[in-house]
């Protein structure tokens, strides 16, 4: 039975934030690894210690709150790096140091300019450096599916002598087939003496699609830890979906009679709130957790699944935590109902302190909406007002608009317990209470991106609005979400304005949804030139 456990490893919060558009603040990733430990992955890596003070510190405050999860900061193989690596990861309960270092011919030449011989001197003394600080210790040989196969077994065996427990064999860029796999992880096994005392990782890219299937070849050849993100996210094509490859093995247990301690009515969950952290829409044919994955639109399916819905259903909405049931409460439901059916979603953490707040919200929306479902419910926690008081908040708007006349909004923010106003025309709705806003704010922006979309059913839905704006300084994300797409769009603007006017947002336990687009975040992992010098 051991053998047929494997062990996932989620790297959504270093490899997946890697991805343009995927960065997150300190608190979202909090929030983020929170979720993640209830979806029941055995390992985090919660970042990239060295590449900022903010990565440090996000990989640092995540130790603390894991408990059981492995937490682990990645780092090359550079003394300076394992020794970020281990300060950030030392107070959690099972820290892992994991380093790396390219070990294909092409890397070695181009990137690192160092000889096969230097290489292999580099992955001892930077394991067996790591090796002292902590008994967890894993390696990967970057770029491991073009590395020459003998050369291969030798940093491998190099790595496991200097103490490695655990070794990763990464299709960094995408380029392997399913038979590659299985040969470069069976060849290890074979050839490499203690390959079969330490866990073998498997950790591939999705440049040709090929993510989900070379990971599923790499368990069959003896891999049993799995790298992967939420959704797929990550370095260009992305990784492998976890929830791909958990559903895959759970629903074809017939060919892949693995186990793992993924709770799978977590995955829908833990999508939808990389989707709202991130403001990145999850495709509607996304596998699993697309909103399409589980629909039936045409005559003979829907005939089909009313007869038995195994003739087109070959895994439940409901095994994944999308919830079909969706009609839940409504106006006369009270807080304790709210609160326990909250919980049944997926909140559980919520306090005492926080409740009034959240039943407030929950009874304006009733006004506005008759039904309230699980889908409004996650809006409504997920669009929550920063509790900090030095942030600009909505007290009121209205706004007039016609095909005949300049649209006109005055809008009242509230900071500090001061209300301002501001007043503005505009050719548009949205553009005046922009404007209205800018005014209030005293700080020019420009609205680089804008758009509005519904997030529950029917005639009464909430639209979800999500901006990006600029002040040329750098780019700020927003979202907000209501019944009515002018608040919902004037409470995205507000979030990103107070991330623009405070780009250093601390954890505050709720829901801030904007988030400053780090471009710098390009400095990652050995992709850059500036990896050459310091190797
Ligand atoms: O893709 C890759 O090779 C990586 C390693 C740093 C593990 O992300
Ligand atoms: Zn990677």
């Amino acid at each position: 039975m051991a053998d047929k456990r494997v062990w996932i490893f989620d790297t959504t919060l270093r490899d997946g934030e890697q991805a343009p558009g995927y960065s997150m603040n300190l608190d979202e990733k909090l929030r983020m690894a929170a979720q993640l430990k209830a979806l029941g992955i055995d390992i985090i890596e919660a970042g990239f210690a060295i590449a900022s003070p903010g990565d440090f510190e996000s990989v640092r405050q995540i130790s603390k709150v894991m408990g059981s999860v492995t937490v682990a900061s990645l780092s090359r193989a550079l003394v300076k790096d394992i020794d970020a690596a281990w300060q950030a990861v030392k107070e959690a309960e099972h820290p892992r140091i994991h380093t790396f270092l390219a070990t294909s011919d092409l890397h070695l030449q181009y990137k690192l300019r160092m000889s096969r011989e230097q290489a292999l001197d580099q992955i001892r003394m930077a394991v067996s450096y790591a090796r002292n600080y902590c008994p967890d210790i894993e390696f990967s040989c970057e770029d491991a599916t073009r590395t020459d196969l003998e050369f291969l077994c030798r940093a491998v065996e190099a790595a496991i002598k200097a103490g490695a427990t655990t070794i990763n064999l990464p299709d960094t860029v995408g380029y392997a087939t399913p038979k590659d796999m299985k040969e470069m992880f069976g060849t290890i096994l074979e050839k490499v003496p203690g390959a079969d005392k330490v866990v073998l990782s498997t950790h591939c890219h999705n440049d040709l699609g090929m993510a989900v299937a070379n990971t599923l070849a790499s368990i069959e050849a003896g891999a049993r830890q799995v790298e992967g993100c939420v959704c797929g996210i990550g370095e260009r094509a992305g990784n492998a979906a976890i929830e791909e490859v958990v559903m895959e093995m759970k629903t074809r247990h017939d060919e892949y009679p693995y186990e793992t301690g993924i709770v799978t009515q977590q995955i829908y969950p833990s999508a939808r709130l990389l989707s709202t952290i991130t403001g990145v829409k999850i495709s509607p044919s996304k596998a699993i957790v697309g909103a399409n994955a589980f629909a039936h639109e045409s005559g003979i399916h829907q005939h089909g699944m009313m007869a038995n819905s195994r003739t087109y259903e070959i895994l439940t909405p409901e095994s994944v935590g999308v919830q079909k049931t969706s009609l839940v409460l409504g106006k006369h439901s009270g807080a304790h109902a709210l609160r326990g059916h909250l919980e049944e979603i997926g909140y559980k953490h919520i306090t005492d302190s926080e409740m009034p707040a959240i039943f407030e919200s929950f009874k304006n929306l009733a006004d506005k909406k008759k039904n309230i479902t699980d889908a409004d419910l996650i809006a409504l926690m997920e669009s929550r007002p920063s509790k900090r008081e030095n942030v600009w908040k909505l007290v009121s708007y209205t706004v007039s608009s016609g095909n005949t006349i300049n649209s006109m909004a005055c809008v009242t923010l509230a900071k500090n317990g001061k209300d301002v106003t501001g007043v503005a025309y505009g050719t548009g709705p949205i553009y005046s209470a922009l404007r209205a806003i800018e005014k209030i704010v005293r700080h020019p922006f420009s609205l680089e991106d804008y758009s509005v979309q519904a997030v529950t059913e029917h005639r009464d839905a909430q639209g979800e609005a999500l901006v990006k704006i600029s002040d040329g300084r750098g780019f700020y994300r927003g979202r907000g979400v209501s019944t009515d797409i002018i608040e919902a769009s004037i409470l995205s603007c507000i979030s990103a304005i107070n991330l623009m006017l405070d780009d250093e947002v601390e954890p505050s336990g709720v829901g801030i949804s904007a988030y400053k687009i780090d471009e710098s975040n390009d400095m990652l992992i050995g992709h850059t030139d500036k990896d050459s010098e310091e190797n």
